[in-house]
């Protein structure tokens, strides 16, 4: 008889998951994971949360070392945020396509057109973007940073959606940026009407990036960790789910026997899919790939950062 040995996957994610806490332990270090980030790397790190929650963590944690599972500019915050700290991210090309929508020679540009405006810079920003910057938001304190403002004039960037959004709750002027995110944009209001012919029970939660007409259409509109919250204390059963899939793994751990379906099998964030347990375990076994941001930049960007940190909650 032929036989063929094939991996025993639950064992080596098994071996995986020890090895890395041996070796978390050993470098003193903690796993800071994204909410998008896939299942067994959520429930491997010591914290899942979404932008803020993370940028907070890193801003306050004691250990030596941050693995820090997510995209390159949540790894930047955390390194700006903590400099001392070896700050890691395990899947080296891990990228924000909305983060590159724009340069810093465009805000300076702006800047100059726009002599009176204040400038908000979402996280999903590069440092040297949010140095240009007068302070950060996430898409959990979006308005209330732009109402913290004594400009009445306010460029927000790079989410046209996210700061049209906020428009819609403030008095001040706002001068959208034309960036987007390529998973959040390409939800429809078509979308929106089918899963609620195919849930008529569910509400629908959906994330500030998403479009005009689909935020429009949904109940609730929230961050990621937002979504969590609310759906845990609903007392709703049902619920769609209009954000990046990852964040479904989060809903059903922390809301067992409540239905979740997401809004697009198409919102998928490639970048956020690139960390695994592998890499995790090599990053922790070489400290490696370990993220800085040059001191000149990261003074001017922390400064955005904290002012957004140090609002009252
Ligand atoms: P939040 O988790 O902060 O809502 O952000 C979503 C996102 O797109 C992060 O890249
Ligand atoms: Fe960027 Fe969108 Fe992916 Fe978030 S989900 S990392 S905003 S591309």
């Amino acid at each position: 008889m032929i036989t063929i040995s094939t991996p025993d996957t639950h064992q080596d994610t098994a071996e995986l998951r020890r090895q890395i806490n041996a070796l978390k332990a050993e470098r003193d270090a903690t796993i800071l994971a994204h909410n998008y980030l896939v299942p067994e790397v959520q429930d491997i790190a010591d914290l899942v949360g979404d932008s803020l929650e993370l940028a907070r963590a890193a801003a306050t944690l004691d250990s030596e070392v941050i693995v820090l599972c997510g995209v390159d500019f949540m790894v930047e915050t955390a390194a700006i945020l903590s400099p001392a700290k070896t700050v890691l991210l395990p899947a080296a090309d891990a990228c924000c396509p909305m983060a590159e929508m724009v340069t810093p020679g465009e805000v300076r540009v702006l800047r100059e057109r726009f002599p009176d405006a204040a400038v908000v810079a979402y996280v999903n920003t590069s440092a040297a973007v949010k140095a240009e910057s007068d302070i950060c938001c996430t898409s959990a304190n979006a308005v209330a940073v732009v109402e913290s403002l004594a400009a009445e004039q306010v460029i927000f960037l790079p989410d046209r959606n996210l700061a049209r959004y906020v428009a819609r709750f403030t008095e001040k002027e706002i001068l959208p940026w034309d960036g987007y995110c390529i998973v959040h944009d390409r939800m429809t209001a078509g979308e929106v009407t089918a899963a609620r012919r195919a849930h008529p029970d569910a509400e629908v939660l959906v994330h500030p990036e998403c479009r005009p007409e689909v935020i429009d259409l949904a109940d609730h509109v929230f961050s990621t960790s937002g979504m969590v919250r609310y759906a845990c204390a609903s007392p709703g059963r049902e619920f769609v789910i209009g954000t990046e899939v990852g964040l479904l793994h989060q809903l059903e751990k922390k809301c067992p026997g409540k239905i979740f379906s997401p809004l697009s099998n198409k919102a998928v964030c490639v970048n956020m899919k690139k960390t695994d347990l592998a890499k995790v375990l090599a990053a922790l076994e070489r400290l490696n790939p370990r993220v800085t941001v040059p001191e000149e930049t990261a003074v001017r960007a922390r400064t955005a950062i904290r002012r957004m940190l140090d609002l009252p909650r």
